[in-house]
């Protein structure tokens, strides 16, 4: 199979495309052939080995790096229910030391129980470019931060990968959704139903004049520490990146009726397909901000890596 990858730590311009055996698919798995993958910041991190890249992969060269898939399963491995060959699906890989492989192959090879099936609605661009942000969004609000409805949430990073799933599955949830972003994307953040679009260079959170109940930290630039005073009793705070200040949160939190989570993604089947019946019923959609083909997957990360990104980034491996 052609795959994209790296011989060690180090810039994404040392990457390179090449030919590596094709994986086979063992008992409870299948093996999906990649139609299109999503670019996510943890692919930088990984390539550079830098901000705890490390631990989202195993260290074994060559290292193929990418998360994120759609396609269609060409294997299915021995002791699979309910999956056929030819059955369009999307996913991600974990997040993981104990990953040894990358969506940026023309092939991977997945546990039958962490795929959902593609959205119909969806091209393949557009499924890969839910699954790990629609997941973390999911995940974060309704499992860490206990989001139940009529809720007020504040989404910090509202125009990126999580944050833009992230208002709309709130929104989806029956909640009030404020989100921060850049002045650039405050239209973008309203187009996606944020209530209130609120530009985080001319901001402090802790002024701001409403409490919230549930605090997504997206962009994991504002700390419980900041949040709390705008926080209301039992108020859940959840962050996408631990940072000092979340232990100390966390710590604080102890003695407080308000929560502070970590989330950490896992690929499960059953919130990939409600994602899907989301998409399908119209409810919540995909920003792609650009598509490239799989020949321009330096530039797709060196566009990741410059920031700025409305929504997501996606590469097309076959037609789709
Ligand atoms: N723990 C997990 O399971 C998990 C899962 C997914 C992602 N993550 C992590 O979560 C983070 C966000 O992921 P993503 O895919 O959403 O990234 P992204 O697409 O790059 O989006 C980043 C967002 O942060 C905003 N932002 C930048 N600087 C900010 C600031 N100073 N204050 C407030 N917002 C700011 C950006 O706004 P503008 O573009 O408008 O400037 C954008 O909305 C990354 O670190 C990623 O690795 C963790």
């Amino acid at each position: 199979m052609r795959a994209f990858a790296i011989d060690r730590y180090s810039r994404i311009e040392d990457a390179s495309f090449r030919e590596l055996p094709d994986p086979s698919a063992a008992a409870g798995q299948v093996r999906v052939r990649v139609h299109a993958a999503a670019v996510n910041p943890a692919d930088v991190k990984v390539i550079t080995g830098r901000d705890g890249g490390r631990f989202l992969h195993a260290p074994r060269f060559p290292l193929v790096p990418g998360f994120d898939f759609s396609g269609a399963i060409d294997q299915v491995g021995a002791g699979v229910d309910g999956w056929s060959e030819g059955d369009a699906v999307f996913g991600f890989l974990p997040y993981a030391r104990s990953n040894r492989q990358g969506s940026f192959a023309e092939l991977v090879v997945v546990e039958a129980g962490a795929i959902g099936r593609k959205p119909a609605q969806a091209t393949h661009a557009e499924a890969a470019s839910a699954a790990t942000v629609a997941s973390t969004a999911l995940q974060a609000m309704r499992d860490k931060a206990r989001l139940r409805q009529g809720a007020r949430v504040l989404i910090n990073g509202a125009s990126g990968g999580v944050g833009s799933y992230g208002v709309q599955i709130a929104k989806r949830l029956g909640a009030e959704v404020w989100g921060t972003c850049s002045a650039a994307r405050i239209e973008h953040v309203e187009a996606l139903g944020a209530d209130r679009a609120l530009d985080y260079r001319a901001l402090k959170i802790s002024d701001l004049d409403a409490r919230f109940d549930v605090i997504l930290d997206a962009a994991a630039t504002a700390s419980f520490g900041a949040c709390r005073p705008v926080m209301s009793p039992g108020a859940g705070y959840v962050t996408t990146l631990p940072t000092p200040a979340t232990l100390a949160g966390f710590l604080a939190s102890l003695f407080s009726s308000q929560t502070v989570r970590f989330v950490v993604v896992k690929s499960r089947r059953a919130d990939l397909d409600l994602i899907a019946d989301w998409i399908d019923e119209g409810a919540v959609a995909s920003v792609v901000d650009r598509t490239y083909p799989f020949e321009a997957l330096p530039d797709a990360l060196q566009a990741m890596a410059a920031g700025g990104v409305k929504g997501k980034i996606a590469v097309q491996m076959a037609p789709g």
